[in-house]
């Protein structure tokens, strides 16, 4: 299941995006001034770092570059190195983390809470992996419509995914996606035991090698694929997940009403806003701890021209077309993009300086509505009626 939460591309549409920026897709890219789409919707600053898709932008040079793997342990202790998405210029140095929502430190591990009616919390690596294991303890959340994840994603949307889906908390759903092609039978379900994710803490590992991946839990391999088994004969093309990816984790309400109808089957109905976690803390919760990235060597045959970022250089979006450069991660401020990313003056990012908004006062924007890439369209379609004014504050300001 697609994971964007509503909220993400809602509070960046109201924080940056003017009423006359356009929305974007693989057919219609980006213009020239707004050159950069994120989740379907063209813009400059925030919408040209995580989470833009060179493939949909005036150019592939739109996007900034993606800072590359860093082999890392991350325990939980505060949450210093971690900054409000719409702050952050592009420095992986400088944070490590990208959030929205509602997170915070408990007992050593990062929680990341959906407070009663909210859509949860997001939290985002800035460094991105190309091959490498991805491993956390992790607790689920639980309840029917509420959803923890702990997924890769690529800026052409690659996805490798673990879902707990709160009704069910006896397994985890694992998934994959190439360049965002919903693909329903992708879909398995592994069983955990002891067969309470909530309760327990396990170990889930993303093994991810250009030629097989695999799912792994407790040190037992639950689901191998190969490369090779996603051959597409027709196109050609090797239906795998290629491309440069970001750790994502999240909690959000799968079954929210403003989600399709889709997404709330599949989240086990709508959310119960009086259930016991809200009643006892006043949100759900998920628990992440001990995450450790293991970043692999670049694919043979890799153009290596230097050791900051990963470039895209084909609209094909292939393993094989990927550079590693040497060209800098960071935006001077937040009109910069890609294509001019020291124009203007410089912005020292920072958690408490004021980015091109922190959300706070920001009116509602009509411009919001995605019309996405031509992938999960039920929950790109919420975006657009996610903007109430009232709820852009709650959800953006932090
Ligand atoms: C990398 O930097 C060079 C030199 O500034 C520039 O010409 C090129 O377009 C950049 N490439 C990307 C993908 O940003
Ligand atoms: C990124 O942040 C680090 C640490 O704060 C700093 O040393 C470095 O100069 C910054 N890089 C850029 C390009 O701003
Ligand atoms: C924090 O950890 C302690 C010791 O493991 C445990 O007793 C307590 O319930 C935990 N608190 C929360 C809020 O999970
Ligand atoms: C989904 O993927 C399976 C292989 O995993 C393939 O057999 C099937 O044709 C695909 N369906 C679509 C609609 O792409
Ligand atoms: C939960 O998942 C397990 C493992 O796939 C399955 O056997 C069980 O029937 C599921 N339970 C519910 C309530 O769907
Ligand atoms: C978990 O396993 C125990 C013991 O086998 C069983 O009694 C219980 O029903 C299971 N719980 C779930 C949620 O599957
Ligand atoms: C994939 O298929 C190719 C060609 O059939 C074969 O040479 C290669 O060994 C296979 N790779 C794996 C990992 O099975
Ligand atoms: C294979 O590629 C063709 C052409 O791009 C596409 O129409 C078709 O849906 C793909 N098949 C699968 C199973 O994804
Ligand atoms: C959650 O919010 C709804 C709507 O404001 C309210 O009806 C409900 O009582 C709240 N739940 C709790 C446990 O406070
Ligand atoms: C990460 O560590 C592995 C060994 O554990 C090493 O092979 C690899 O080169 C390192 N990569 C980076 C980017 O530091
Ligand atoms: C970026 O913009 C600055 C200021 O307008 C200009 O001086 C510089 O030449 C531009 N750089 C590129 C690569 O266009």
């Amino acid at each position: 299941m697609r994971h964007f939460p509503a909220w993400f591309v809602a509070c960046l549409a109201a924080v940056t995006a003017s009423a006359s920026a356009p929305s974007c897709s693989a057919d219609s890219k980006c213009p020239e001034e707004y050159p950069c789409c994120y989740s379907g919707q063209c813009g400059v600053g925030t919408y040209c770092l995580g989470g833009c898709n060179p493939l949909e932008s005036y150019s592939l040079d739109s996007c900034t570059p993606e800072p590359i793997c860093k082999n890392q342990t991350y325990s939980f202790t505060s949450l210093d190195n971690a900054i409000l998405y719409d702050h952050y210029l592009g420095n992986s140095t400088e944070y490590d983390w990208v959030y929205s929502g509602y997170p915070k430190i408990q007992n050593e591990s990062l929680w990341l809470t959906m407070p009663n009616g909210t859509t949860g919390s997001l939290f985002a690596l800035n460094h991105y992996i190309w091959y490498g294991k991805v491993s956390a303890r992790i607790k689920s959340s639980r309840t029917q419509g509420v959803i923890t994840g702990f997924i890769l994603l690529s800026d052409d949307l690659d996805e490798i995914d673990y879902e707990w889906v709160g009704y069910n908390l006896s397994s985890v759903q694992t998934d994959f996606y190439f360049q965002g092609v919903q693909n329903y039978t992708n879909e398995r379900n592994a069983a955990v035991t002891p067969n309470n994710t909530f309760e327990d803490w396990h170990t889930y590992t993303i093994d991810w090698k250009p030629d097989v991946l695999e799912w792994t839990i407790d040190g037992t391999v639950m689901r191998t694929l190969t490369k090779n088994s996603t051959y597409n004969a027709t196109s050609g093309v090797y239906q795998y997940p290629q491309t440069p990816s970001r750790l994502e984790m999240s909690i959000w309400p799968g079954g929210s009403e403003a989600e399709g109808t889709g997404t709330i089957e599949w989240a086990g109905g709508l959310v119960d806003w009086d259930s016991t976690d809200i009643q006892e803390y006043g949100y759900f919760y998920a628990q992440y701890k001990d995450i450790t990235i293991e970043c692999y060597d670049y694919p043979t045959g890799t153009v290596v021209k230097g050791d900051e970022s990963y470039v895209y250089t084909s609209d094909t979006g292939l393993s094989s077309t990927i550079e590693v450069s040497g060209n800098d991660t960071v935006l001077y401020n937040f009109e910069d993009t890609g294509l001019n990313m020291t124009a203007g003056s410089k912005t020292t990012a920072s958690n408490s300086g004021s980015g091109s908004g922190s959300g706070s006062g920001s009116s509602s924007s009509s411009g919001s509505e995605s019309t996405g890439t031509g992938s999960g369209e039920s929950k790109k379609e919420s975006a657009g009626s996610r903007t109430s004014s009232s709820e852009t504050v709650v959800y953006c300001g932090m």
